[in-house]
């Protein structure tokens, strides 16, 4: 079924017949070996937020494909920053999604995996509180947890002093959590593009120009660059732009 406004395969193989759910999950898909995918919106002139939000930045388009990468995974990653400025709520697909993931022998829901040092988390957040699978929440072996935090998820420590992101993607591997999607933010895009663990960037360009002002989607100590080669452009028909680079 297509719902919404039209998307349709620019490159490779364009094509002028919109793309229905079922061929964006297949244009997307899950890998067969463990994969990190991570997934942004960026206006064109490459800031990932507007008024302080990337809301400003989404349409329907986006939102579709951001929903459908969300059915594709087994753990949705996050840094601590984006959940608390984003007010990250309760994971929630759509029944028609629910019963992809079961027919593909997936739990109903992707668990939620938390990336934060401080641990200054609000056990309260819908996040936590509603959640429908408990959630993860990656950190060290220093960290301190707030009251209440442990009753509504599990704590992961990697890392002395700060999470070593490595150690814990190994660690989520090891309990059966390949397919990761991380939606952010920037700093933490940053360590993961340091430490080499990128196996995949979704981009949506938003057509417009934010101005001076907002970060980029990736923020941190510089590294150099990776090359990551182009595997599909599609377009909607509001001008969005929708990329997927992806390594070998
Ligand atoms: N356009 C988009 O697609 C998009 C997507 C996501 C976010 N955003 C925007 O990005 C902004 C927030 O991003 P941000 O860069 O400030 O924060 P962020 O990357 O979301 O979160 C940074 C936090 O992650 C935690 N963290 C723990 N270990 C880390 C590690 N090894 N490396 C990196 N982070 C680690 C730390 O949390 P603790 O403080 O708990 O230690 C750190 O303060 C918001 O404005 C949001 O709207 C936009």
């Amino acid at each position: 079924m297509t719902v919404g406004i039209p998307i349709r395969r620019l490159w490779p193989e364009p094509s002028v017949e919109p793309v229905d759910d079922a061929a964006l999950t297949a244009l997307y898909g899950r890998a067969d070996r463990p994969r990190l995918r991570v997934n942004f919106v960026s206006s064109l002139d490459g800031a990932v937020t507007v008024d302080g939000y990337s809301a400003g930045l989404s349409g329907e388009p986006d939102k579709r494909v951001f929903g459908l990468l969300r059915m594709l995974c087994d753990a949705l990653v996050v840094a601590a920053g984006t959940l608390r400025h984003e007010g990250y709520r309760a994971v929630r697909l759509d029944e028609g999604r629910r019963a992809w993931r079961r027919a593909n022998g997936l739990a109903a829901y992707p668990t939620l995996v938390v990336v934060s040092g401080a641990l200054d988390l609000d056990p309260a957040q819908a996040a936590f509180a509603d959640a429908p699978v408990r959630p993860i929440v990656l950190t060290h072996s220093d960290a301190e947890p707030p009251p209440g935090l442990t009753d509504v998820a599990d704590l992961l420590r990697c890392g002395t002093g700060r999470v070593d992101l490595a150690a814990a993607l190994a660690e989520l591997h090891g309990r059966g959590l390949t397919q990761l999607l991380c939606e952010g933010g920037p700093h933490l895009l940053g360590a993961l593009t340091a430490a080499d663990l990128v196996d995949e960037l979704c981009l949506t360009v938003a057509p417009l120009l934010a101005g001076p002002g907002p970060g980029r989607i990736t923020a941190g100590d510089a590294t150099g660059p990776t090359h990551l080669p182009l595997r599909h452009v599609l377009a909607a028909d509001d001008g969005v732009l929708m990329l997927r680079h992806a390594r070998d």
